[in-house]
């Protein structure tokens, strides 16, 4: 785009359905959005995600873990694949791979995820389940840099959604997923913008959007 702004090079992983992956190709497909999607790389050859990037005409690269004897071994072929295709940014979504140390250092700063849940709050596994069993009213999901420590990293932006009576699992899930479509992007923009500076383990950002005062559940009765 001559003249226009640049669109930082951006890789996303994936190991699975790829609706977050989603997300963040049809905010990519705006001509102002700073990043623009190089590749997206899955470790299971079978993850649904590749069929929407293949749908959108972006490069795909399968990378099985096991075809690797080590996760060092398996990240190393990361990187090159990363390196291959150009990312300077990379957005984990839903990549069920925990990272070594090594990698994360290599790409410190430029690599960020999407978790379900209210971090510090449920890190790891089944959140949505957790969520519901702690009773807790207000979820949702988080998207942080990535640290050597799983779901730790300083924290980019959150959404929360209210727990209402009678949720299931999937009810709760899919209530978080709609937020999570539109937190991914936003933060990937404040990433790509290079509006996220990290002081003292927390992630400050520049010129942030506004938020509203207050989100509670319940909510205050209405009149009448
Ligand atoms: C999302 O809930 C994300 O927060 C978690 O894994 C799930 C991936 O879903 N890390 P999808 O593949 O993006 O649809």
């Amino acid at each position: 785009m001559p003249g226009g702004p640049r669109r930082r090079a951006t890789a996303v992983l994936i190991s699975g359905r790829g609706s977050n992956l989603q997300a963040l190709i049809d905010a990519a497909a705006a001509p102002d959005y700073p990043a623009e999607i190089v590749l997206v790389l899955s470790n299971r050859p079978e993850a649904k995600g590749l069929a929407r990037a293949e749908a959108a005409g972006l490069p795909t690269r399968v990378i099985p873990h096991h075809a690797h004897a080590t996760r060092p071994a398996f990240e190393a072929a990361l990187t090159e694949a990363l390196t291959e295709a150009g990312a300077e940014l990379v957005c984990l979504a839903g990549f069920m791979r925990v990272l070594t140390e090594t990698f994360v250092t290599r790409w410190q700063g430029r690599l960020v995820n999407i978790h379900p849940s209210l971090l510090p709050a449920f890190p790891g596994l089944d959140t949505h389940a957790r969520a519901l069993a702690a009773g807790v009213k207000l979820h949702g999901c988080t998207v942080h840099q990535v640290s050597a420590e799983v779901d730790q990293g300083p924290i980019i932006g959150q959404a929360a959604v209210p727990v209402l009576p009678g949720d299931d699992e999937p009810a709760l899930a899919a209530r978080v997923l709609e937020a999570e479509h539109r937190l991914y992007p936003l933060c990937l923009r404040l990433l790509a913008e290079d509006r996220i500076r990290v002081e003292g383990g927390r992630a400050v950002i520049q010129d942030p959007p506004e938020a509203g005062t207050l989100i509670m559940n319940p909510d205050q009765e209405r009149p009448g």
